[in-house]
């Protein structure tokens, strides 16, 4: 007889909620010696979505890996949603992805066909991306690991960092927050059915599209909102580019039962993490709830992009971003100060 494993419970984690905080990274990787080269346009040192290195004037290389253990229990959902989520970087960077790399860590307690069904959801999510999956690495281990090593291309001179706002500019955010708090509900059976519904349906959808029509406008920066969550992730934005940042609080695309649960203590780790990481820059000067907060500190798996889009055509760029990408909203702005800071107001 056959019996029915949850994918979740063999992890001790979920989803991007098990990175590593940003801040152990820059420590680990701390004073090490490496090759330089002045072709290598985006580095580790950026903290950007991915690296970036000069083929020549016409073509850059696109280069990241992510992989993460299991954020639901259907195998299938679980390596759609990896893979998309790992593509994503090369939308993030503007770039158009065309190569993957499996990486896999089977665990004991998985049979044949649960691991079938992971591949099958990855090499969907690559074929509609139009990324070929040639080949990859698969190993044995205590916990059930999925994800693709990605490789894109663009124009040189067509990169968008995450570093690069410039004072005055409007962000858009693609997809709602809260994924982390509503699949940490889910693990107690406390998620409603209908949201999680939705949750699962926007982490298995490419930013495809959000990327197709963000490469016609004269963007200042981008960045896909992943494990460091909202609040990380302008925190980074905003360093980069020697700017602060403001959001718009009430704006902010959420999943609807997100803040209650936050408010009800369902709060993933990551999000305690993402806050320490990231709260020295925040300044709150709205009426902005601590659920509200937690939200935007909530480590998302396969999230949105976040968009700096310069004011004179950013309404351009929503109105044609909401007619394929209905979740698309602005959400703040950009001023000149020196701080970098992220106020909520
Ligand atoms: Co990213
Ligand atoms: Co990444």
């Amino acid at each position: 007889m056959e019996t029915e494993i949850k994918m979740t419970k063999l992890a001790s984690c979920a989803g991007c909620g098990a990175k590593v905080g940003a801040g152990t990274l820059s420590r680990l990787l701390e004073g090490f010696e490496t090759v330089t080269d002045e072709r290598l346009i985006v580095g580790y040192d950026r903290s950007d979505d991915a690296s970036v290195y000069m083929i020549d004037s016409e073509t850059a290389l696109i280069q990241t890996t992510d992989f993460f253990p299991p954020i639901v229990d259907d195998p299938y959902l679980y390596g759609r949603i990896a893979a998309v989520n790992a593509i994503s970087d090369i939308y993030a960077m503007g770039g158009e992805p065309r190569l993957a790399l499996n990486i896999l860590c089977v665990a004991d307690a998985m049979d044949d066909k649960s691991v079938r069904e992971i591949l099958r959801g990855g090499y969907d999510a690559a074929r509609e991306a139009g990324v070929i999956i040639s080949g990859g690495h698969t190993i044995k281990g205590a916990e059930p690991i999925y994800g693709l090593s990605v490789s894109g291309f663009a124009h040189p001179d067509r990169i968008l960092k995450n570093c690069g706002t410039k004072p005055g500019d409007i962000l858009i955010l693609t997809k709602p927050l809260g994924a982390g708090i509503i699949t940490t509900a889910a693990k107690a059976d406390l998620a409603d059915k209908n949201t999680l519904e939705k949750v699962y349906e926007k982490m298995a959808a490419l930013n495809r599209k959000a990327r197709d029509i963000m490469v016609k406008y004269p963007v200042s920066a981008c960045t896909d909102v992943t494990g460091f969550g909202l609040m990380g992730h302008c925190f980074e934005m905003a360093q980069g580019s020697g700017c602060s940042i403001h959001i718009l609080s009430r704006k902010v695309p959420h999943y609807s039962d997100a803040a209650e649960l936050a408010a009800m203590g369902i709060v993933p780790e990551g999000a305690y993490r993402n806050r320490n990481y990231a709260e020295r820059g925040v300044c709150v000067t709205g009426d902005v709830s601590l659920a509200i907060q937690d939200v935007f500190y909530d480590p998302q798996t396969s999230g949105g992009l976040l968009i700096a889009v310069p004011p004179e055509c950013s309404d351009a760029f929503l109105s044609e971003m909401k007619a394929d990408v209905p979740d698309a909203e602005v959400i703040g702005y950009v001023s000149a100060e020196k701080e970098y800071r992220i106020y909520l107001e």
